[in-house]
Protein backbone atom coordinates (compact mmCIF):
# COMPACT_ATOMS: atom_id res chain seq x y z
CA UNK A 1 0.00 0.00 0.00
CA UNK A 2 1.54 3.46 -1.00
CA UNK A 3 0.22 6.81 0.96
CA UNK A 4 0.81 9.90 -0.38
CA UNK A 5 -0.26 13.29 0.36
CA UNK A 6 -1.16 15.21 -2.85
CA UNK A 7 -0.93 19.02 -3.24
CA UNK A 8 -4.10 18.72 -5.71
CA UNK A 9 -7.76 17.47 -5.82
CA UNK A 10 -7.27 14.91 -8.37
CA UNK A 11 -10.05 11.68 -8.90
CA UNK A 12 -7.93 10.17 -11.70
CA UNK A 13 -7.37 6.23 -10.86
CA UNK A 14 -9.33 6.77 -7.83
CA UNK A 15 -12.36 4.50 -7.39
CA UNK A 16 -13.21 5.69 -3.66
CA UNK A 17 -13.49 9.20 -1.55
CA UNK A 18 -13.69 9.74 2.13
CA UNK A 19 -14.73 12.17 3.89
CA UNK A 20 -13.26 12.64 7.60
CA UNK A 21 -15.77 14.25 9.77
CA UNK A 22 -14.59 15.50 13.26
CA UNK A 23 -16.42 16.08 16.30
CA UNK A 24 -17.75 19.56 17.35
CA UNK A 25 -16.31 21.08 14.26
CA UNK A 26 -18.46 22.72 11.77
CA UNK A 27 -20.02 20.33 8.85
CA UNK A 28 -20.68 23.19 6.37
CA UNK A 29 -17.39 23.45 3.85
CA UNK A 30 -18.19 19.76 3.96
CA UNK A 31 -21.89 20.36 2.70
CA UNK A 32 -21.17 22.82 0.52
CA UNK A 33 -19.02 20.87 -1.53
CA UNK A 34 -21.00 17.31 -1.29
CA UNK A 35 -24.38 19.05 -1.20
CA UNK A 36 -26.32 14.94 -0.86
CA UNK A 37 -24.18 14.51 2.24
CA UNK A 38 -26.49 17.23 3.85
CA UNK A 39 -29.43 14.89 3.83
CA UNK A 40 -27.70 12.16 5.35
CA UNK A 41 -25.82 14.13 8.27
CA UNK A 42 -29.16 14.93 9.89
CA UNK A 43 -31.43 12.16 9.10
CA UNK A 44 -28.81 10.24 10.48
CA UNK A 45 -27.98 12.53 13.40
CA UNK A 46 -24.05 12.33 12.79
CA UNK A 47 -22.02 14.29 15.52
CA UNK A 48 -18.07 12.78 13.64
CA UNK A 49 -18.47 9.97 16.54
CA UNK A 50 -16.08 6.96 15.51
CA UNK A 51 -18.33 4.21 14.14
CA UNK A 52 -20.36 6.61 12.31
CA UNK A 53 -20.64 6.14 8.81
CA UNK A 54 -22.58 6.88 5.35
CA UNK A 55 -21.91 5.17 2.05
CA UNK A 56 -23.63 6.09 -0.75
CA UNK A 57 -23.03 5.98 -4.54
CA UNK A 58 -22.40 9.47 -5.77
CA UNK A 59 -23.95 9.77 -9.56
CA UNK A 60 -21.91 12.95 -9.96
CA UNK A 61 -18.78 11.26 -8.82
CA UNK A 62 -19.58 8.00 -10.48
CA UNK A 63 -17.88 5.98 -7.43
CA UNK A 64 -18.52 5.19 -3.32
CA UNK A 65 -18.27 8.19 -1.27
CA UNK A 66 -18.05 7.48 2.53
CA UNK A 67 -18.49 9.64 5.08
CA UNK A 68 -17.03 8.69 8.40
CA UNK A 69 -16.85 9.95 12.01
CA UNK A 70 -13.56 10.87 12.70
CA UNK A 71 -14.04 11.63 16.38
CA UNK A 72 -11.58 14.41 18.25
CA UNK A 73 -8.86 15.96 15.79
CA UNK A 74 -6.88 15.91 19.15
CA UNK A 75 -6.56 12.46 20.13
CA UNK A 76 -4.38 10.15 19.39
CA UNK A 77 -6.39 7.04 20.15
CA UNK A 78 -9.44 8.77 17.35
CA UNK A 79 -6.71 9.11 14.76
CA UNK A 80 -5.89 4.97 15.41
CA UNK A 81 -9.00 4.00 15.44
CA UNK A 82 -10.32 6.01 12.96
CA UNK A 83 -7.50 4.58 10.68
CA UNK A 84 -8.37 1.04 11.95
CA UNK A 85 -12.41 2.17 10.43
CA UNK A 86 -11.50 3.32 7.04
CA UNK A 87 -9.50 0.66 6.30
CA UNK A 88 -12.14 -2.30 6.93
CA UNK A 89 -14.94 -0.20 5.09
CA UNK A 90 -12.34 0.11 2.04
CA UNK A 91 -11.57 -3.55 2.18
CA UNK A 92 -15.16 -4.48 2.75
CA UNK A 93 -16.59 -2.50 -0.19
CA UNK A 94 -13.43 -3.55 -2.60
CA UNK A 95 -12.21 0.20 -2.71
CA UNK A 96 -7.97 -0.30 -4.26
CA UNK A 97 -7.39 3.37 -4.68
CA UNK A 98 -8.79 5.92 -2.69
CA UNK A 99 -8.99 9.60 -1.74
CA UNK A 100 -9.36 10.44 1.63
CA UNK A 101 -10.24 14.27 1.87
CA UNK A 102 -9.68 16.21 4.51
CA UNK A 103 -12.12 19.38 3.95
CA UNK A 104 -12.79 20.55 7.51
CA UNK A 105 -10.37 22.93 9.13
CA UNK A 106 -8.55 21.13 11.96
CA UNK A 107 -5.28 22.11 13.98
CA UNK A 108 -4.41 18.34 14.09
CA UNK A 109 -0.75 17.94 15.91
CA UNK A 110 1.79 16.42 13.57
CA UNK A 111 1.32 13.08 15.86
CA UNK A 112 -2.13 12.97 15.35
CA UNK A 113 -1.52 12.63 11.41
CA UNK A 114 1.46 10.15 12.29
CA UNK A 115 -0.54 7.86 14.23
CA UNK A 116 -3.17 8.06 11.45
CA UNK A 117 -0.34 6.93 8.54
CA UNK A 118 0.63 4.02 11.45
CA UNK A 119 -2.53 3.00 11.58
CA UNK A 120 -3.43 2.52 7.89
CA UNK A 121 -0.75 0.72 7.59
CA UNK A 122 -0.78 -1.24 10.68
CA UNK A 123 -4.40 -2.44 9.54
CA UNK A 124 -3.57 -2.66 5.91
CA UNK A 125 -1.47 -6.06 7.45
CA UNK A 126 -2.96 -9.14 7.11
CA UNK A 127 -0.72 -13.00 7.81
CA UNK A 128 -1.86 -15.11 4.51
CA UNK A 129 0.73 -16.93 3.43
CA UNK A 130 -1.32 -19.84 4.33
CA UNK A 131 -4.39 -19.04 2.84
CA UNK A 132 -4.99 -20.15 -0.52
CA UNK A 133 -7.76 -18.32 -1.61
CA UNK A 134 -8.73 -14.72 -1.56
CA UNK A 135 -4.93 -13.59 -1.00
CA UNK A 136 -4.35 -10.11 -2.12
CA UNK A 137 -7.57 -9.69 -3.01
CA UNK A 138 -8.10 -7.98 -0.45
CA UNK A 139 -5.55 -5.33 0.17
CA UNK A 140 -5.55 -1.87 -0.63
CA UNK A 141 -3.33 -0.21 -3.17
CA UNK A 142 -2.94 3.45 -3.18
CA UNK A 143 -4.75 5.95 -0.17
CA UNK A 144 -4.47 9.56 -1.37
CA UNK A 145 -4.50 12.38 1.01
CA UNK A 146 -6.23 15.54 0.31
CA UNK A 147 -6.42 18.20 2.93
CA UNK A 148 -8.08 21.51 2.20
CA UNK A 149 -6.07 23.27 4.83
CA UNK A 150 -2.14 23.60 5.76
CA UNK A 151 -0.60 21.11 8.12
CA UNK A 152 3.23 19.54 8.89
CA UNK A 153 2.19 16.00 7.68
CA UNK A 154 5.25 15.28 4.54
CA UNK A 155 5.79 13.07 1.68
CA UNK A 156 9.22 12.50 3.67
CA UNK A 157 7.86 11.75 6.78
CA UNK A 158 5.20 9.46 5.46
CA UNK A 159 8.01 7.66 3.96
CA UNK A 160 9.77 7.16 6.94
CA UNK A 161 6.70 5.51 8.36
CA UNK A 162 6.60 3.85 5.52
CA UNK A 163 10.14 2.09 6.46
CA UNK A 164 8.91 1.85 10.17
CA UNK A 165 5.77 0.24 9.07
CA UNK A 166 8.40 -2.36 6.87
CA UNK A 167 10.12 -3.38 9.85
CA UNK A 168 6.97 -3.73 11.61
CA UNK A 169 5.67 -6.25 9.28
CA UNK A 170 9.06 -8.20 8.99
CA UNK A 171 7.97 -8.46 13.01
CA UNK A 172 4.97 -9.60 12.57
CA UNK A 173 5.47 -12.23 10.02
CA UNK A 174 8.17 -13.50 11.45
CA UNK A 175 6.40 -14.24 14.85
CA UNK A 176 3.16 -15.28 12.74
CA UNK A 177 5.15 -18.00 10.70
CA UNK A 178 4.77 -21.54 11.64
CA UNK A 179 6.76 -22.87 14.45
CA UNK A 180 8.18 -26.03 12.76
CA UNK A 181 9.82 -23.30 10.40
CA UNK A 182 10.66 -20.53 12.80
CA UNK A 183 13.46 -22.31 14.72
CA UNK A 184 16.71 -21.14 16.21
CA UNK A 185 18.81 -21.53 12.93
CA UNK A 186 15.95 -20.44 11.03
CA UNK A 187 15.96 -17.13 13.39
CA UNK A 188 20.20 -16.59 12.65
CA UNK A 189 19.38 -17.08 8.71
CA UNK A 190 16.95 -13.92 8.83
CA UNK A 191 19.30 -11.13 11.78
CA UNK A 192 22.10 -12.99 8.65
CA UNK A 193 20.29 -11.66 6.07
CA UNK A 194 19.47 -7.86 8.00
CA UNK A 195 22.83 -7.39 9.01
CA UNK A 196 23.90 -8.19 5.06
CA UNK A 197 21.93 -6.09 3.79
CA UNK A 198 21.57 -3.04 6.34
CA UNK A 199 25.68 -3.45 6.92
CA UNK A 200 25.06 -4.12 10.30
CA UNK A 201 27.45 -6.03 12.90
CA UNK A 202 26.58 -9.21 14.15
CA UNK A 203 28.30 -12.11 15.94
CA UNK A 204 26.68 -15.24 16.55
CA UNK A 205 27.75 -17.69 19.19
CA UNK A 206 26.14 -21.34 19.19
CA UNK A 207 26.03 -24.29 21.93
CA UNK A 208 30.15 -24.77 21.76
CA UNK A 209 30.96 -21.33 22.83
CA UNK A 210 27.87 -20.04 24.64
CA UNK A 211 29.25 -23.42 27.17
CA UNK A 212 33.00 -22.20 26.58
CA UNK A 213 31.97 -18.40 27.52
CA UNK A 214 29.90 -19.59 30.63
CA UNK A 215 26.43 -18.24 28.87
CA UNK A 216 24.95 -21.62 31.10
CA UNK A 217 21.05 -19.86 31.16
CA UNK A 218 20.68 -20.48 26.94
CA UNK A 219 22.95 -23.90 27.12
CA UNK A 220 20.37 -25.39 29.70
CA UNK A 221 17.30 -24.20 28.14
CA UNK A 222 18.37 -25.29 24.68
CA UNK A 223 19.33 -28.61 26.03
CA UNK A 224 16.18 -30.71 24.62
CA UNK A 225 16.15 -29.27 21.96
CA UNK A 226 17.49 -30.51 18.11
CA UNK A 227 18.29 -27.10 17.32
CA UNK A 228 21.49 -25.49 19.09
CA UNK A 229 20.85 -22.37 21.04
CA UNK A 230 22.42 -18.81 19.91
CA UNK A 231 22.88 -15.75 21.13
CA UNK A 232 23.11 -13.12 18.61
CA UNK A 233 24.60 -9.78 18.62
CA UNK A 234 23.61 -7.22 15.95
CA UNK A 235 24.97 -3.72 16.29
CA UNK A 236 24.34 -0.73 14.64
CA UNK A 237 26.96 1.96 14.89
CA UNK A 238 26.70 5.08 13.06
CA UNK A 239 29.41 7.91 12.67
CA UNK A 240 27.55 10.20 14.62
CA UNK A 241 26.71 9.39 18.34
CA UNK A 242 26.24 10.37 21.68
CA UNK A 243 24.16 7.50 23.19
CA UNK A 244 24.42 4.03 23.74
CA UNK A 245 21.51 1.87 24.30
CA UNK A 246 21.44 -2.12 24.52
CA UNK A 247 18.00 -3.64 23.26
CA UNK A 248 17.51 -7.21 24.27
CA UNK A 249 14.86 -9.53 23.61
CA UNK A 250 13.51 -13.09 24.51
CA UNK A 251 13.98 -15.79 21.66
CA UNK A 252 12.17 -18.91 22.12
CA UNK A 253 11.02 -19.81 19.60
CA UNK A 254 8.41 -22.38 20.77
CA UNK A 255 7.69 -22.76 23.98
CA UNK A 256 6.89 -26.17 25.58
CA UNK A 257 7.63 -25.35 28.79
CA UNK A 258 10.00 -28.19 28.80
CA UNK A 259 9.80 -31.03 30.91
CA UNK A 260 7.51 -29.12 33.19
CA UNK A 261 5.07 -29.30 30.12
CA UNK A 262 2.58 -27.02 29.04
CA UNK A 263 -1.05 -28.27 29.62
CA UNK A 264 -4.14 -27.46 27.18
CA UNK A 265 -4.74 -24.69 25.45
CA UNK A 266 -2.02 -23.16 26.78
CA UNK A 267 0.91 -24.05 24.52
CA UNK A 268 -0.99 -22.95 21.45
CA UNK A 269 0.22 -19.67 20.68
CA UNK A 270 3.66 -19.96 21.84
CA UNK A 271 5.63 -19.76 18.78
CA UNK A 272 4.78 -15.95 19.78
CA UNK A 273 7.32 -16.28 22.69
CA UNK A 274 10.57 -14.99 19.94
CA UNK A 275 8.59 -11.54 19.63
CA UNK A 276 11.04 -9.76 21.85
CA UNK A 277 13.90 -11.26 19.32
CA UNK A 278 12.26 -10.43 16.67
CA UNK A 279 10.89 -6.79 18.18
CA UNK A 280 15.10 -6.56 18.20
CA UNK A 281 15.52 -7.29 14.49
CA UNK A 282 12.98 -5.12 14.03
CA UNK A 283 14.22 -1.91 15.66
CA UNK A 284 17.84 -2.56 14.61
CA UNK A 285 16.20 -2.63 10.72
CA UNK A 286 14.66 0.66 11.69
CA UNK A 287 17.46 2.69 13.12
CA UNK A 288 19.60 1.75 10.17
CA UNK A 289 17.36 2.04 7.40
CA UNK A 290 16.60 5.59 8.59
CA UNK A 291 19.63 6.04 9.89
CA UNK A 292 19.26 7.49 13.20
CA UNK A 293 22.21 9.09 15.42
CA UNK A 294 22.20 6.59 18.17
CA UNK A 295 24.44 3.51 18.70
CA UNK A 296 22.18 0.89 18.98
CA UNK A 297 23.42 -3.11 20.36
CA UNK A 298 20.97 -5.33 19.67
CA UNK A 299 20.59 -8.81 21.61
CA UNK A 300 18.27 -11.86 20.85
CA UNK A 301 18.67 -14.68 23.40
CA UNK A 302 17.55 -17.65 21.35
CA UNK A 303 16.38 -21.12 22.11
CA UNK A 304 13.60 -23.82 21.80
CA UNK A 305 12.05 -24.94 25.15
CA UNK A 306 11.77 -28.41 24.62
CA UNK A 307 11.25 -31.90 26.47
CA UNK A 308 13.76 -33.52 24.80
CA UNK A 309 15.82 -36.46 25.72
CA UNK A 310 18.85 -34.20 27.18
CA UNK A 311 16.41 -31.84 28.59
CA UNK A 312 17.17 -29.28 31.43
CA UNK A 313 15.58 -30.56 34.77
CA UNK A 314 14.05 -28.69 37.84
CA UNK A 315 16.33 -29.51 40.70
CA UNK A 316 19.20 -28.02 38.11
CA UNK A 317 21.05 -26.00 38.60
CA UNK A 318 23.17 -22.35 36.54
CA UNK A 319 26.19 -21.23 37.39
CA UNK A 320 26.22 -18.01 34.93
CA UNK A 321 29.20 -16.41 33.44
CA UNK A 322 29.09 -13.50 36.15
CA UNK A 323 29.46 -16.74 38.77
CA UNK A 324 25.29 -15.88 39.79
CA UNK A 325 23.86 -19.62 40.49
CA UNK A 326 19.60 -20.20 39.72
CA UNK A 327 17.97 -23.18 41.22
CA UNK A 328 15.95 -24.22 37.99
CA UNK A 329 12.02 -24.82 40.14
CA UNK A 330 10.36 -24.96 36.57
CA UNK A 331 11.73 -25.75 33.46
CA UNK A 332 8.65 -23.24 31.81
CA UNK A 333 10.44 -20.13 33.75
CA UNK A 334 12.76 -19.95 31.00
CA UNK A 335 12.80 -17.00 29.80
CA UNK A 336 14.45 -14.88 32.64
CA UNK A 337 17.26 -17.86 32.15
CA UNK A 338 18.15 -17.34 28.70
CA UNK A 339 17.37 -13.11 29.24
CA UNK A 340 20.29 -13.04 32.17
CA UNK A 341 23.01 -14.43 29.52
CA UNK A 342 22.06 -11.82 27.23
CA UNK A 343 22.32 -8.82 29.96
CA UNK A 344 25.14 -10.30 31.03
CA UNK A 345 26.76 -9.88 28.19
CA UNK A 346 25.06 -6.14 26.98
CA UNK A 347 26.05 -5.02 30.28
CA UNK A 348 29.72 -5.84 29.04
CA UNK A 349 29.57 -3.31 26.47
CA UNK A 350 28.15 -0.87 29.19
CA UNK A 351 25.62 1.19 27.32
CA UNK A 352 23.80 4.11 28.50
CA UNK A 353 20.59 1.87 28.89
CA UNK A 354 19.38 -1.58 28.70
CA UNK A 355 16.23 -2.02 27.39
CA UNK A 356 14.84 -5.32 27.45
CA UNK A 357 11.43 -6.54 25.82
CA UNK A 358 10.18 -10.22 26.64
CA UNK A 359 6.93 -12.10 26.53
CA UNK A 360 7.90 -13.17 30.41
CA UNK A 361 4.75 -14.11 32.31
CA UNK A 362 1.67 -15.01 31.88
CA UNK A 363 0.42 -12.87 35.16
CA UNK A 364 1.08 -9.64 33.06
CA UNK A 365 -1.70 -10.88 30.95
CA UNK A 366 -4.00 -11.40 34.03
CA UNK A 367 -3.18 -7.59 35.65
CA UNK A 368 -2.63 -5.79 31.83
CA UNK A 369 -4.52 -7.35 29.08
CA UNK A 370 -3.41 -6.94 25.73
CA UNK A 371 -3.28 -2.94 25.28
CA UNK A 372 -0.39 -2.26 27.62
CA UNK A 373 2.58 -4.03 28.52
CA UNK A 374 4.46 -3.80 31.99
CA UNK A 375 7.08 -1.85 32.29
CA UNK A 376 9.69 -2.21 35.54
CA UNK A 377 12.63 0.17 35.97
CA UNK A 378 14.16 1.38 38.75
CA UNK A 379 15.20 4.45 36.43
CA UNK A 380 13.10 7.39 36.69
CA UNK A 381 14.15 8.81 33.44
CA UNK A 382 13.62 5.84 31.26
CA UNK A 383 10.34 5.07 32.88
CA UNK A 384 9.51 9.08 31.70
CA UNK A 385 10.61 8.78 28.25
CA UNK A 386 9.61 5.34 27.65
CA UNK A 387 6.24 5.66 28.93
CA UNK A 388 5.82 8.96 26.87
CA UNK A 389 6.89 6.90 23.56
CA UNK A 390 4.14 4.69 24.42
CA UNK A 391 1.67 6.95 24.81
CA UNK A 392 2.69 8.63 21.73
CA UNK A 393 2.58 5.34 19.36
CA UNK A 394 -0.29 3.36 20.93
CA UNK A 395 2.21 1.12 22.32
CA UNK A 396 1.31 1.71 25.75
CA UNK A 397 3.69 0.64 28.68
CA UNK A 398 2.55 0.92 32.71
CA UNK A 399 4.56 0.84 35.30
CA UNK A 400 4.84 -1.81 38.02
CA UNK A 401 6.94 -1.32 40.98
CA UNK A 402 10.71 -2.44 41.25
CA UNK A 403 9.93 -3.43 44.68
CA UNK A 404 12.91 -4.26 46.78
CA UNK A 405 11.49 -5.87 49.76
CA UNK A 406 10.40 -8.06 47.18
CA UNK A 407 13.60 -9.40 46.47
CA UNK A 408 13.44 -11.98 48.94
CA UNK A 409 11.17 -14.17 47.13
CA UNK A 410 13.39 -14.27 44.57
CA UNK A 411 16.03 -15.93 46.45
CA UNK A 412 17.04 -19.98 46.79
CA UNK A 413 18.07 -21.82 49.28
CA UNK A 414 20.48 -23.59 47.99
CA UNK A 415 21.97 -20.93 45.39
CA UNK A 416 21.64 -17.29 44.80
CA UNK A 417 18.30 -17.29 43.17
CA UNK A 418 15.79 -19.57 41.91
CA UNK A 419 13.38 -19.11 38.69
CA UNK A 420 10.26 -20.06 40.17
CA UNK A 421 8.03 -20.00 43.01
CA UNK A 422 7.60 -16.47 44.17
CA UNK A 423 4.21 -16.70 45.55
CA UNK A 424 2.79 -12.86 43.97
CA UNK A 425 3.58 -10.58 41.63
CA UNK A 426 5.30 -12.71 39.72
CA UNK A 427 6.22 -10.37 37.00
CA UNK A 428 7.21 -8.22 39.29
CA UNK A 429 9.77 -10.27 40.38
CA UNK A 430 10.74 -11.68 36.89
CA UNK A 431 11.55 -8.00 36.74
CA UNK A 432 13.85 -7.88 39.76
CA UNK A 433 15.29 -11.13 38.82
CA UNK A 434 16.41 -9.81 35.41
CA UNK A 435 17.69 -6.65 37.39
CA UNK A 436 20.31 -8.81 38.83
CA UNK A 437 22.00 -9.60 35.79
CA UNK A 438 22.43 -5.72 34.44
CA UNK A 439 25.49 -4.43 36.82
CA UNK A 440 23.64 -1.58 37.84
CA UNK A 441 23.20 0.30 34.37
CA UNK A 442 20.14 1.99 34.06
CA UNK A 443 17.67 -0.81 32.90
CA UNK A 444 14.04 -1.39 31.78
CA UNK A 445 11.81 -4.81 31.72
CA UNK A 446 9.43 -4.70 29.48
CA UNK A 447 7.24 -7.36 29.48
CA UNK A 448 5.08 -8.11 25.98
CA UNK A 449 3.43 -11.67 26.95
CA UNK A 450 -0.16 -9.62 26.20
CA UNK A 451 0.48 -7.36 23.66
CA UNK A 452 3.07 -9.05 21.66
CA UNK A 453 0.26 -11.43 20.50
CA UNK A 454 -3.35 -11.05 20.10
CA UNK A 455 -5.85 -13.76 20.36
CA UNK A 456 -8.27 -11.57 19.09
CA UNK A 457 -8.68 -8.17 17.38
CA UNK A 458 -9.02 -4.89 19.61
CA UNK A 459 -9.29 -1.82 19.60
CA UNK A 460 -6.22 -0.41 16.97
CA UNK A 461 -5.75 -3.69 16.14
CA UNK A 462 -8.13 -5.59 13.19
CA UNK A 463 -6.69 -8.68 13.16
CA UNK A 464 -5.47 -11.30 16.01
CA UNK A 465 -1.75 -12.35 15.81
CA UNK A 466 1.27 -10.79 15.86
CA UNK A 467 1.36 -6.95 16.64
CA UNK A 468 5.05 -5.92 16.05
CA UNK A 469 4.99 -4.41 19.24
CA UNK A 470 8.29 -2.36 20.40
CA UNK A 471 9.60 -1.31 16.84
CA UNK A 472 7.64 1.91 16.81
CA UNK A 473 7.58 2.29 20.59
CA UNK A 474 11.50 1.54 20.93
CA UNK A 475 12.46 3.65 17.68
CA UNK A 476 10.32 6.51 19.17
CA UNK A 477 12.50 6.30 22.13
CA UNK A 478 15.34 6.03 20.87
CA UNK A 479 14.26 9.20 18.48
CA UNK A 480 13.91 11.46 21.46
CA UNK A 481 16.71 10.12 23.10
CA UNK A 482 19.19 13.30 23.90
N1 LIG B 1 6.34 -17.64 27.57
C1 LIG B 1 5.70 -17.80 28.83
C2 LIG B 1 4.84 -16.58 29.21
C3 LIG B 1 3.64 -16.33 28.35
C4 LIG B 1 2.40 -16.81 28.72
C5 LIG B 1 3.73 -15.58 27.19
C6 LIG B 1 1.29 -16.59 27.93
C7 LIG B 1 2.62 -15.35 26.39
C8 LIG B 1 1.40 -15.85 26.77
C9 LIG B 1 6.72 -18.02 29.92
O1 LIG B 1 7.86 -18.68 29.52
C10 LIG B 1 6.08 -18.87 30.97
O2 LIG B 1 5.80 -19.99 30.68
N2 LIG B 1 5.86 -18.28 32.14
C11 LIG B 1 5.25 -18.97 33.22
C12 LIG B 1 6.20 -18.89 34.41
C13 LIG B 1 5.82 -19.79 35.54
C14 LIG B 1 6.03 -21.23 35.16
C15 LIG B 1 6.67 -19.43 36.73
C16 LIG B 1 3.92 -18.28 33.52
O3 LIG B 1 3.87 -17.05 33.44
O4 LIG B 1 2.97 -18.98 33.80
MN1 LIG C 1 7.69 -20.78 29.64
ZN1 LIG D 1 8.37 -18.54 27.55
Amino acid sequence: MRIEKKSKFNLKGINGIVIPVFKNRSFERIIKKYPEVEFFIKEHKFKGKIGEEIIFNSVKHKMLIIVAGAGDYRSLIDARKFAKNIIRILKENRIKNVLIQFIQNIESSLDHLVNFIDYLYINNYCFDLYKKDYKEAKKLNNVNIFFEFKNDLTNNIIENRSVIDKSVRLVRDLVNEIPSKVNPDYMIDLFKQVSDKNNLEISIMREKELNQKGFNGLASVGQGSPYEPALIQLNYIPEKYKKSVAIVGKGITFDSGGLNIKTGNSMLEMKSDMAGAAAVLGILKSVSDLKLPVKVYGYAAIAENMPGRKAYKPGDIITYRNKKTVEVINTDAEGRLVIADALISAAEEKPDYIIELSTLTGAIIVALGDSFAGLISNNKKLITNLVKSGKRTGEYLWEMPMFEDYRESIKSKIADLKNANYRGASSIKAGLFLNEFTANIPFAHIDIAGTAFLSKQNKFYSSEGATGFGVRLIYDFLNFLK
